[in-house]
């Protein structure tokens, strides 16, 4: 069978793919169920995009799975998505060992349920001498939220006489982000048709490559991954300078 995987050029394969997993209620809509059944169809899309990245060599993949935004949804949904994470975590665990990636989570942890936390630092610990790939779950995340926590760890070093205000520049503001020891995403991706940051990663995507598909994401599989990074490798990225300067001789 012929796979666009054939197409993709290992040699400038994005190291870190950063995903909006969008419109699981309206995927669930349209077949007449409730919201909750696109959320659970959504694990296995989880499943197949971060397995198909591990075995194309992606280094990171960052997972919007839950949004500071999202506690504003119906207490029933917000505790279903909480059941679903503990109990994807539970049962993941030995795959991801298996396939040797290490789970991560960024966020404002603090504010999940105490048993979604404790699941989540139980797989964190079990998972982490893994280095095959870096699997981050973003929960009670949002871009804003951790650009402002940075400012505020930055000025407690500053208080303390730890920092100068000289010190203060990109680099060093990025050690205090909750993605400290990652590399920018080269690709995002976003499904469902929204073409929107909506509070995501908005530091680190500075330079990113948006691709935006309408597929809803209980649909999106391997091939639509493998997709995204064929388009990704046909754009040229600049960062801020000219096509001719890009292809300059050094
Ligand atoms: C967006 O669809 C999806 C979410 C807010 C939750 C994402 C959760 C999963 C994919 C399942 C659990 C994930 C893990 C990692 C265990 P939406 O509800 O906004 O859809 P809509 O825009 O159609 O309403």
């Amino acid at each position: 069978m012929s796979t666009l995987k054939d197409k993709i050029d290992f040699n400038r394969l994005p190291q870190h793919i950063a995903v909006i997993m969008d419109g699981n209620g309206r995927w669930a809509k349209e077949k007449g169920k409730m919201r909750i059944f696109g959320h659970q169809n959504g694990v296995a899309a989880v499943r197949a995009v971060s397995e198909a990245c591990a075995e194309l060599g992606v280094k990171y993949l960052t997972l919007y799975a839950f949004s500071t935004e999202n506690w504003n949804r119906s207490k029933i949904e917000v505790d279903a998505l909480m059941t679903l994470l503990s109990k994807t975590i539970a049962e993941e665990v030995k795959t991801l060992n298996d396939n040797n990636i290490r789970l991560n989570a960024i966020g404002d942890l603090q504010r999940l349920p105490k048993s979604n936390y404790d699941a989540l630092m139980k797989a964190i610990e079990d998972t982490k001498d893994n280095d095959r790939m870096t699997l981050t779950l973003c929960l009670s995340y949002s871009g804003r939220w951790e650009i402002a926590q940075a400012a505020k760890a930055v000025a407690e070093k500053v208080k303390s006489g730890e920092l100068e205000i000289e010190q203060i520049d990109e680099k060093c503001f990025s050690n205090f982000l909750n993605t400290k020891d990652m590399p920018d995403p080269e690709l995002l991706v976003r499904t469902s048709g929204e073409e929107r940051i909506s509070n995501f990663l908005l530091w680190q995507l500075a330079y990113s490559e948006f691709y935006f598909t309408d597929k809803f994401w209980p649909d999106f599989g391997k091939e639509d991954l493998y997709e995204s990074i064929v388009d990704y490798q046909s754009r040229e990225r600049r960062f801020g300078k000219t096509s001719e300067q890009l292809t300059e001789k050094k």
